[in-house]
């Protein structure tokens, strides 16, 4: 079924120590950080290096083109207070009524299972509030810890899709998962 609605609700979603907040320029330095960090620059397709200017247009621009558009939403992860991660909805679908997780969390946040947190969140408020039937999340087969936060998030596995995505070392099979609103 088509909605009316073309573009997410920009709000703050909080769920105990757990905040996702639009992000700002105060989590450029993070954000740096984060993205230069090996395993960061192993599964995600960043720019390499990646400098302060690309942070910066990420949060003063594409965050908000992203929400404008109705393309997704970007959401930082804040945990107790500090800046955690990045969490966002993409390649979202109005008519289909779908769209796609992609997370990284910050490496020294790392180990506390917030991408699964913040997964479990945003797909929920995307189902439960925004009028999505289905969220799905792609990890590439050899990305264990991104299958086991999409497993933790209540993400049902679904198959794998050949050669459909892409790292700085090459192609790479990605396994499906999705939650549906009857998964809820
Ligand atoms: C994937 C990522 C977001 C997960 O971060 P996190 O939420 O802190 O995840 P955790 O470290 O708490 O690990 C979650 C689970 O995976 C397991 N895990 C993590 N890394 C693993 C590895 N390399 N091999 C096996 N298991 C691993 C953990 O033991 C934990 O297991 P559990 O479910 O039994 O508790 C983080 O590693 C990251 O930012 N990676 C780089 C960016 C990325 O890959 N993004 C996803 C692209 S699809």
């Amino acid at each position: 079924m088509t909605g009316e609605r073309q573009t997410f609700d920009d709000i703050a979603l909080h769920d105990g120590k757990l905040t996702l907040r639009a992000p700002d320029t105060r989590d450029v330095p993070a954000i740096v950080r984060s993205c230069r960090d090996p395993l960061t620059q192993q599964w995600l397709p960043l720019p390499d290096p990646y400098d302060e200017t690309h942070a910066r247009g990420f949060v003063t621009q594409q965050a908000d083109t992203t929400l404008r558009e109705g393309r997704g939403i970007v959401r930082a992860i804040e945990w107790d207070g500090d800046f955690a991660g990045m969490i966002d909805l993409k390649k979202t679908d109005w008519r289909g009524m779908t769209t796609e997780i992609g997370y990284w969390v910050s490496p020294d946040h790392r180990g506390l299972g917030l991408a699964g947190k913040a997964a479990r969140v945003l797909g929920d408020w995307a189902m439960l509030e925004q009028g999505m039937e289905r969220v799905e999340i792609r990890s590439a087969t050899g990305n264990i810890g991104s299958q086991r936060a999409a497993l933790a998030a209540g993400y049902r596995q679904e198959g794998v899709l050949r050669s459909a995505g892409y790292t700085h070392g090459g192609r790479v099979d990605l396994v499906i998962f999705g939650k549906t609103r009857a998964d809820l």
